[in-house]
């Protein structure tokens, strides 16, 4: 090779070492399936560290021309075409390992794997309704009652009108909570909410609190964005928001992810008067509170249970809510309430993303949300939910005995259970899987204490015996097995 890489120039020796095999290779110079030169050969060829070369060679694989094969050393992958024009395809792999967004947990893509599957699982890992607790006649009905003649083109970014007076209507019945339809963004469920909210209002190194375990920590959104996370241990009755001050002196937390109510995955609920503190505490630092909140509507005794924000006399919470735990998940309606400056930054933000919600599920939403039966349907579900929940806890017992403990939660969709003995994560996850059954192990939400999370809800009443059955034998066949 006459050619040397020039180390007086600005680029960097390894990208001229790689376009000048590029160029080789395009000039077909290294047909496809030829082999590079080794590195330690080319590196004395060139007069460079291997490690150029190595760099080099990698650069390569990422533009799709070559795969490192061990024992064979670096191979060309390009085809050519039957009249000898090269074809260079995507190296898609590469690709998927580029952007942005982290992916989520290996267990977490999973347990969504297994709700797409071909297989009956017997799923305690997702959290949605079984088909018998969903509104379907209300649906259909307001599907029936629909005026086809709305106007069919894109929908105001905020939220179709309509749907957003019916949100604040709704707020100020069930949740005792004072909105305007220009105080809301409606969004593609809560957890378009949260993205908005991290990736509109926060910035990289910058600190926030989430709660340990929790929903928040199973999103992988906030390592995405660059922040930092700090844990907030759920008690049984929540978080101790006396530990935000410290966390705030020693990393100047900015914000604080809450899910105070029959929280995902414990079920605690803050109590009134962790709730004033929070409050007190975040007006006197000026931090940021966010209220997730699918679940308050889902209390046992048919009593509400008053959410964080309708405290807030000062504007320090973000409140976020769905319809996906009380209605339907698939419809995709969730929302925030915030100030103004916050919903016209995110309400930017949602049009660059898609544009707007479906107006289709708006006008479904707000029909449901306006009906005189949503009521009725409610109670329903709340009987539904805690039948479940009994079949659960009974079969828990019936199953496992003093193997398992948990605090039985008064409303929402979660048992969160602490299994005795040695057992690994892992290993029960697949066992159980094996068995025909999904759960979400601890550390998929943060816990380190040999936990897993139940989800009651999607499960057909009669499938819960047999499916606490199945995981009771996957846990008896791991237990000891390390
Ligand atoms: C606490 C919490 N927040 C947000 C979500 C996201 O729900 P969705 O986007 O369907 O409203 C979930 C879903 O399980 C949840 O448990």
């Amino acid at each position: 090779m006459d050619w040397k890489p020039d180390k007086s120039l600005q680029i960097p020796v390894y990208i001229q070492i790689s376009n000048y095999i590029e160029t080789r290779i395009l000039n077909g110079e290294y047909p496809s399936g030829s082999s590079l030169p080794s590195e330690r050969a080319l590196a004395q060829e060139l007069d460079v560290n291997r490690s150029t070369i190595v760099a080099a060679y990698d650069q390569l694989r990422s533009l799709g021309l070559v795969n490192r094969i061990k024992g064979f050393g670096t191979v060309v992958t390009l085809a050519a075409t039957v009249d000898g024009d090269i074809k260079r395809v995507p190296n898609w792999d590469e690709y998927v390992k580029g952007g942005f967004l982290h992916l989520n947990n290996p267990m977490t893509r999973q347990i969504h794997k297994s709700v797409g599957s071909d297989k009956p699982y017997i799923n305690f890992a997702i959290g949605e309704l079984s088909a018998d607790l969903f509104p379907a006649v209300l649906m259909q009905k307001a599907h029936n009652q629909l005026d086809m003649s709305q106007y069919l083109g894109y929908e105001h970014i905020q939220g179709n009108l309509r749907l957003r007076e019916s949100i604040a209507n709704h707020l100020q019945t069930y949740r005792n909570l004072s909105s305007t339809a220009s105080s809301l963004l409606v969004t593609s469920g809560a957890q378009q909410a949260l993205q908005l909210i991290v990736q509109c209002l926060l910035k990289p190194g910058d600190s926030v609190a989430i709660e340990d375990p929790s929903y928040s920590y199973s999103l992988p959104i906030f390592h995405s964005a660059g922040l930092r996370t700090y844990l907030l241990p759920v008690e049984q009755d929540g978080i101790d928001p006396e530990q935000i001050v410290s966390l705030y002196k020693q990393h100047r937390i900015k914000m604080v992810f809450v899910n105070p109510i029959y929280q995902n995955p414990t079920g605690a609920t803050l109590t009134s008067e962790r709730m004033k503190i929070l409050l007190e505490i975040s007006t006197k630092y000026g931090i940021a509170i966010v209220e997730d909140d699918p679940y308050s509507l889902t209390s046992y005794d048919q009593t509400p249970v008053s959410v964080l924000k309708s405290m807030d006399q000062d504007g320090s919470v973000l409140y976020v809510s769905s319809l996906s735990k009380i209605i339907s998940s698939g419809l995709r309606i969730g929302w925030i309430a915030g100030p103004q400056s916050v919903i016209h930054r995110l309400t930017d933000a949602k049009q660059q993303m898609d544009f707007g919600q479906s107006n289709y599920s708006q006008w479904i939403a707000a029909q449901l949300l306006s009906s005189a039966e949503l009521d009725n349907h409610l109670m329903r579900l709340r009987i539904g939910l805690e039948r479940k929940l009994h079949l659960t806890i009974n079969a828990l017992r019936a199953e496992l005995g003093d193997d398992v403990q948990f605090d039985a939660p008064r409303g929402g969709i979660h048992l969160w259970c602490k299994l005795e003995g040695e057992w690994d994560e892992q290993q029960l996850f697949n066992q159980a899987i094996e068995n025909g059954v999904v759960i979400a192990p601890g550390s998929t939400l943060g816990s380190k204490s040999g936990c897993v999370r139940l989800t009651f809800s999607k499960v057909d009443d009669p499938l819960i015996r047999p499916g606490i059955q199945k995981f009771a034998e996957a846990y008896r066949a791991v237990k000891h097995r390390r």
